[in-house]
């Protein structure tokens, strides 16, 4: 299968996603916030934060992983995007980070099917298209490099975000 084969695209609630693994845009305590970090700790329930507590936060652009617990995803993987200061201040690469750790925190823990939401657009405010970008070109690099990932489904709130990403996918070679 081809790189482009093994990404998928779908509009919804990233909770409800039956993979080996879902990603969680965190924040650096690790111990929940709104948006889709909310979610997940809603949807698992409250043994997620009792894991969370023992991991002592998380970088910015790095990635920790814990189970699902009441979840259909095993596992989940908790990232910390940057929050957008107008991109000179080290955005692009520490977005492209949190991409690249996930999927390499995901290997290392024999995850095959994983799903990502659009770290940082939303409460860190980072520009939608760039977002997207850096999304794509990370994850396609990563599966060139790491043959055990079977899928990965990007998973976006709303039509804005879904619209982008298929363009972006579509214009890929
Ligand atoms: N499924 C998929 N995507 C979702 C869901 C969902 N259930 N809910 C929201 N989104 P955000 P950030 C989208 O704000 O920008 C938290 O408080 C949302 O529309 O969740 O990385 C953390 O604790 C947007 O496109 O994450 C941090 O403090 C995307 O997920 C902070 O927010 C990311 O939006 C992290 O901010």
């Amino acid at each position: 299968m081809s790189v482009k084969e093994r990404i998928t695209i779908i509009e919804g609630d990233i909770t409800k996603l039956d993979v080996d693994a879902i990603v969680n845009a965190a924040n650096n305590s690790l111990l929940g916030g709104g948006g889709v970090d909310g979610a997940i700790h809603r949807a698992a329930g409250p043994k997620l934060l009792d894991e969370c507590i023992k991991l002592n936060g998380c970088d910015t652009g790095d990635a920790k992983i814990t189970g699902g617990y009441n979840l259909p995803a095993r596992h989940v993987i908790h990232t910390v995007g940057p929050i957008w200061h107008g991109g000179n201040h080290g955005e692009p690469e520490k977005l492209a980070s949190c991409y690249r750790k996930s999927m390499e925190v995901a290997v290392a823990n024999g995850v095959q099917t994983i799903a990502f939401p659009a770290i940082s657009t939303g409460v860190y405010r980072y520009p939608k298209k760039e977002a997207a970008q850096i999304a794509i070109n990370q994850v396609v690099e990563c599966l060139n490099e790491m043959p055990s990932i079977k899928k990965v489904t990007f998973v976006l709130f709303g039509l804005e975000n879904y619209d982008i990403y298929t363009t972006i996918l579509s214009e890929l070679k």
